[in-house]
C-alpha cells in the first residue's frame, strides 16, 4: 500500500492532475486498490484534492464477447454458405443464432434465397466478400470503451444486447496545499527521543480517537472457586478467625481419624472411602504420650467415657492417607493449643482441599475444598455453636437456618442443615481431654464444601464444568467477581 501511495503521488507530481481510472491503467493496478490508496492519502491532511467523477462506460455482454471472438451472427451465416449454396433448412440447423444472422445478412444484401430449387429453398452468397462491421465495432468498444462508435451503432448493439452501459465512480486528483511525494505515517505517540531531538516540532501526529475501545489488558484470572474462597475467608477474618496451616494433603490416619475419636473399624476408614498412600505408606513421629491416651480412650475409655472397647492398633493409625477432611488439621491445631502453658481461646478457620474415594458424578469429585471453622473457649455451649453458625451464614445472606442432629464420631450432637450445606458440632470430651485441654474448655466446629455454594452462585450445575480438564477457560475469564449477598 505504502508503495502504491508513493507511486500515485509521483504520477500526480508529473501530470499535475490525474483520474483514478487513468492511474489504474498507468500503474497497472486494479482500480479498487488505487481508490484505497487515494482514501488513505486523503486521511493524511491536505496532500491531495479529490473530486468524484461519475463515468459511464460500455462493456461487451457475454454475447458481445462471443461475437468478438467468432464473428457476428450474420458473418457466420454468410461463411457457412458454400459456393453452390446450401439448403435453407440445413443452414438454419447448423449455424448458431442462425435466425438473427440470416435476417441481418439478408438486409445487408450479403445473401439471397432461391425458393424454387430442387429439395426446397436454397441460400446463396450474393457478394464476393463481406466486412464484419459489427465485430470491428465491438473490438473498438472492447479496447477503447466507446471510441468513435456512432450513436446509431451504439443504440443498435445495445438493443441487440451485445453491449451494456456500466456506471463507475472514479476520482480526479489534484495537488493539495500540503502536497508532497514523501508521505510519512503520522506518529501515534510522543516519545522521549522526539523530545530530546526536538523532532516533535515537525512531526505529524495522528489525532486521538477518543471513541476507540482500549486494547484489553492481559491479566490473570481467578477461578470462581478462588473468588468464592476469598469471600469466605473475608467473612472469617471479619469474625476474628485466623487461618490454619492446611498445606499437607497427605495425613496420617492418626490425625485424620484416631485423634478425632473415630474408631478403627469405622467404614469411612475403608479403602472404599479413603485414598491410602503406598509410598510412604506409614507415618511416624507421633507425640507418643498423647498417642497412648488416644489408644486408651478408644480401647478402654476414660474421662467419663467407656470408649469403644476394641483392640486399638498403632499400624492402623500409622497408615498414610490423603486427608478426608480438614478437621485433621483442626485436631493438630487443638493439640498444639493444649500444649501451651496457659489456655487461651482461639478462633480458627481453613479452606482447603480434601479427598474422598467417591463415585464420580455431576455433583461429586474425588476431591473438594472444605471450609471449616473451629472455636475453642471455656464454657462454650450448643447455643454458642448455633449462634456462631448463624452469624457466619448471615454474612453469606442465609438467615433462615434450621439445626438437625446427625452423626459425627467426634462431635455431640452432630448437626445437619436442610440442604446439606454444612455439618457441625461440639467436640466430644474423648477428643479434647486426651489432648490436655482444660476440662471446662469446649470446642465448637463446623464444616461445609466450597464447591456447592460456588456452583449455586455461578449457576454451574455440573461440577466437571467447574473443576478438572473439561473446564472452559472462557468461563474462568468471563465470570464476574463474586459478591455473596450480605
Ligand atoms: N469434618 C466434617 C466433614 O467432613 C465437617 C465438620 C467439621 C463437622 C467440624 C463437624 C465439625 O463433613
Amino acid at each position: 500500500m505504502a508503495e502504491l501511495v508513493d507511486k500515485i503521488l509521483l504520477e500526480i507530481e508529473r501530470l499535475n492532475e490525474a483520474d483514478s481510472l487513468e492511474l489504474s491503467r498507468l500503474l497497472a493496478v486494479n482500480h479498487q486498490s488505487v481508490v484505497g490508496a487515494i482514501k488513505s492519502l486523503q486521511s493524511l491532511g491536505d496532500i491531495i484534492k479529490v473530486e468524484d467523477v461519475q463515468n459511464k462506460r460500455w462493456e461487451l455482454t457475454e454475447e458481445g464477447n462471443s461475437i468478438l471472438k467468432n464473428g457476428s451472427h450474420e458473418a457466420l451465416v454468410y461463411q457457412a454458405i458454400p459456393n453452390d449454396g446450401i439448403v435453407q433448412a440445413q443452414l438454419m440447423a447448423t449455424v448458431p443464432n442462425a435466425k438473427v444472422g440470416f435476417s441481418k445478412a439478408m438486409s445487408a444484401g450479403w445473401i439471397k434465397v432461391d425458393k424454387n430449387c430442387e429439395g426446397g429453398s436454397r441460400v446463396f452468397r450474393q457478394v464476393e466478400s463481406i466486412k464484419d462491421a459489427v465485430k470491428e465495432c465491438l473490438e473498438k468498444i472492447a479496447n477503447l470503451g466507446i471510441g468513435d462508435v456512432t450513436d446509431t451503432e451504439k443504440n443498435e448493439y445495445k438493443k441487440r444486447k451485445l453491449i451494456t452501459e456500466v456506471k463507475e465512480t472514479s476520482y480526479k486528483i489534484k495537488k493539495g496545499e500540503n502536497f508532497t511525494t514523501t508521505v510519512s505515517k503520522p506518529q501515534i505517540d510522543l516519545t522521549p527521543e522526539m523530545i530530546s531531538s526536538g523532532s516533535w516540532k515537525t512531526t505529524q501526529f495522528k489525532p486521538y480517537n477518543f471513541q476507540a475501545l482500549g486494547a484489553p489488558v492481559t491479566t490473570g484470572h481467578l477461578h470462581p472457586l478462588l473468588k468464592v474462597r476469598e469471600q469466605y475467608r473475608q467473612i472469617f477474618l471479619e469474625m476474628g478467625f485466623s487461618e490454619m496451616p492446611t498445606n499437607n494433603y497427605v495425613e496420617s490416619s492418626f490425625w485424620n481419624f484416631d485423634a478425632l475419636f473415630q474408631p478403627q473399624q469405622h467404614p469411612a476408614r475403608d479403602a472404599h472411602d479413603t485414598f491410602f498412600i503406598s509410598d510412604p505408606a506409614t507415618a511416624s513421629a507421633f507425640p507418643m504420650d498423647y498417642l497412648e491416651k488416644v489408644k486408651e480412650v478408644h480401647s478402654i475409655g476414660g474421662y467419663g467415657s467407656q470408649g469403644y472397647k476394641y483392640d486399638w492398633k498403632l499400624e492402623e493409625a500409622e497408615k498414610n492417607i490423603l486427608r478426608t477432611h480438614t478437621t485433621a488439621v483442626s485436631a493438630r491445631m487443638l493439640y498444639k493449643l493444649a500444649q501451651e502453658k496457659e489456655f487461651r481461646p482461639v478462633k480458627y478457620f481453613s479452606i482447603d482441599r480434601v479427598f474422598r474415594n467417591e463415585n464420580l458424578d455431576a455433583t461429586h469429585l474425588a476431591e473438594f475444598q472444605q471450609i471449616e471453622g473451629v472455636v475453642a473457649d471455656r464454657g462454650l455451649t450448643l447455643g454458642d455453636l448455633m449462634g456462631t453458625i448463624n452469624q457466619f451464614f448471615c454474612k453469606l445472606g442465609i438467615t433462615n437456618l434450621r439445626f438437625k442432629p446427625a452423626y459425627n464420631p467426634y462431635t455431640e450432637p452432630s448437626l445437619k442443615k436442610w440442604v446439606e450445606i454444612g455439618n457441625s458440632g461440639v467436640f466430644r470430651p474423648e477428643l479434647l481431654l486426651p489432648m490436655g485441654l482444660p476440662k471446662d474448655v469446649s470446642v465448637i466446629a463446623w464444616g461445609l464444601s466450597l464447591e456447592r455454594p460456588t456452583m449455586i452462585k455461578y449457576a454451574i450445575d455440573n461440577i466437571r464444568d467447574l473443576v478438572g480438564p473439561k473446564v472452559n477457560l472462557k468461563m474462568v475469564y468471563d465470570n464476574p467477581l463474586c459478591r455473596l449477598e450480605k
